[in-house]
């Protein structure tokens, strides 16, 4: 497969619109591959902007005194060549007032000589009339990649559609168009950018094996941004001063434009203050988190609600992806200091409206995927049968596996666990016993038993027991990628599998009293306790971690 990419960006290979291009390229060679691993990808490519191309004489030579070919020697003669040797054509280039850059424009009228000068009808309906190739042509395809600097493709490409309707037939190339160009060159957006070249990526291996998907193409045609957070970013990055029109420090350009990052969707109904202090610099700025967006203050600061100290270097490689901000907190690179609820929610203020959007199709779909875990399905078959069971012996193991085999049931809206379903079968197994005369006395303790060494178990391997529950409430399954996370659960969980390995001892006791009926509802008062201290602990510790003590 012969391809061609005529890179008509004057940055060349520093082109967003090429970063597309090459993603879309990866993507190709790919799917090219997959379908055919001896098959051969030749890939050759073209900088308009280094090629000596003279624009066009309307001399006509090349369809009268030299047929198909071009009376002006320079480099259009080897693009002619290509042209011809390609199986597919990218066209890769900036939109530049609402259509293609002029060089570019130059190199397509050269394409002159390739016509002949005949008349004739058009199939496709576009326009009144044009010029047979001079070429055999059926067969190739063309592809056209283009960023703009507006938020949106939408509305702005119509000079290059009609420019490749023409060109090409209509309905017979294939386009990425896409706004906001500009981020493709903010190490700091790459996150977002980098995600939207791998839907590129994507678009390209569908394309080689019969055509982009539909849902892909959805995905292209989706802003990076919104447009408010957009146009707020794109202000700020110029980095001039609005009054003055001066340079703007490094460190506040980076502040502003992380504030416009800032979700006003995710306003938490009171102002939040957070500071920036950047240790190397010795500067610090303000972001008022606000109802109606955020605003950063150079003086006149206001009490912060959460204070991060940290060299800029390091936030810097945070925001670009480099090192994970929950890493960093833990390898005390940086500090936080006070509230520390807003580090625990930082995705859904500052990315960018993602997180609204992820939570606006989260709400759309009820796939599996977007199924949350459930405490309570793993805890209730215990709780059952320690009360039930305690109470009366028969009826209570009865109850027990009754409830073992109902609590399943729930799994059509929540996620199962290994532990939901661990539980369910020990309370079964456990009932049963005493259902076949084993002694209540020594199965509750035994119960206790079992559950605690499963959770001290959990201590034991990647993802703590509590950890699965927990997350739900931290951005779902991400949170299992953060170390302080799992450091937390993981001690929470071991203090939770001490508690219950204990139980048993005072359990065993307690059974052999006249209130041993009661052990269910006595044992639950610990428990309680422990509760309040793990809603407490869960946010005490990273926060103490975050100070830096
Ligand atoms: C001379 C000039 C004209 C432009 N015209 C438009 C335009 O009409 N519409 C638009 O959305 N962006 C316009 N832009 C912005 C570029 O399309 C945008 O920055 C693009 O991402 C640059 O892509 P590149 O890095 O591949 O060259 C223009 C930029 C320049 C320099």
């Amino acid at each position: 497969m012969n391809i061609l990419v005529i890179n008509g960006s004057p940055k060349g290979e520093r082109s967003n619109s090429y970063q597309l291009t090459k993603a879309f390229l990866e993507g190709m060679k790919q799917g090219v591959f997959e379908e055919d691993k001896d098959k051969e990808v030749t890939v050759e490519e073209f900088l308009v902007n280094r090629l000596d191309i003279k624009p066009c004489l309307g001399c006509f030579n090349c369809w009268n005194k030299t047929p198909g070919k071009c009376c002006i020697i320079d480099d259009m003669e080897k693009v002619i060549e290509k042209l011809l040797w390609a199986d597919i054509t990218i066209w890769s280039f900036p939109l530049y007032y609402y259509t293609v850059p002029g060089s570019l424009k130059n190199l397509i009228d050269r394409q002159l000589p390739m016509e002949l000068p005949f008349m004739v009808e058009r199939e496709d309906g576009v326009g009144n009339g044009s010029h047979p190739s001079r070429y055999d042509m059926s067969g190739k395809k063309t592809v056209v990649i283009s960023t703009c600097g507006f938020y949106t493709a939408e509305g702005n490409y119509d000079g290059v559609r009609s420019l490749f309707d023409h060109m090409c037939e209509k309905n017979k190339y294939t386009t990425i168009f896409c706004g906001q160009g500009e981020l493709f060159r903010v190490p700091e957006l790459s996150k977002r950018t980098g995600e939207y070249l791998e839907w590129v990526k994507r678009a390209g291996k569908e394309y080689v094996k019969g055509g982009i998907r539909k849902e892909t193409q959805q995905e292209l045609d989706k802003l990076l941004y919104p447009k408010e957070v957009f146009e707020r970013m794109a202000d700020a990055s110029w980095g001039i001063e609005k009054e003055s029109g001066k340079r703007e420090p490094e460190a506040l350009l980076f502040t502003r434009q992380m504030a416009a990052l800032y979700c006003k969707e995710s306003y938490s109904g009171k102002d939040q203050v957070l500071e920036m202090y950047y240790t190397d610099l010795d500067e610090c700025y303000q972001v008022i988190m606000g109802k109606e967006g955020s605003e950063v203050l150079t003086d006149g600061f206001q009490p912060a609600t959460t204070r991060i100290e940290t060299p800029f270097g390091v936030w810097r490689s945070i925001a670009m992806g480099e090192i994970r901000g929950d890493e960093a907190l833990m390898k005390q690179l940086y500090k936080v200091k006070g509230d520390f609820s807003l580090m625990l929610n930082w995705d859904s203020y500052f990315g960018g409206g993602k997180a609204a959007e992820k939570k606006e199709t989260q709400e759309g779909k009820e796939g599996e995927n977007n199924k949350k875990t459930n405490m309570n399905l793993m805890l209730i078959p215990w709780i059952v049968f320690w009360v039930a069971a305690a109470i009366n012996p028969f009826a209570g193991s009865l109850i027990s596996i009754f409830t073992c085999a109902v609590v399943p049931l729930f799994f059509f809206r929540n996620k199962k666990t290994i532990y939901d379903i661990l539980s369910g079968s020990l309370v079964t197994g456990l009932s049963i016993a005493v259902l076949m005369g084993g002694s209540v006395r020594l199965l509750i303790p035994l119960s206790y038993l079992a559950f605690g060494v499963m959770w001290i178990v959990t201590c034991l391997v990647k993802i703590p027991l509590t950890a699965n529950y927990s997350m739900n409430s931290y951005g779902g399954e991400e949170a299992l990628k953060n170390p302080l996370f799992i450091k937390t659960n993981r001690i929470l969980t071991f203090i939770w599998g001490i508690l219950y390995l204990l139980t048993p001892i005072w359990t065993y006791f307690i059974m052999g009293t006249q209130i041993g009926y009661l052990t269910g509802a006595v044992n639950s008062v610990l428990p309680v306790l422990m509760g309040l201290f793990t809603l407490w602990f869960q946010k005490w510790y990273p926060a103490k971690v975050a100070r830096g003590n």
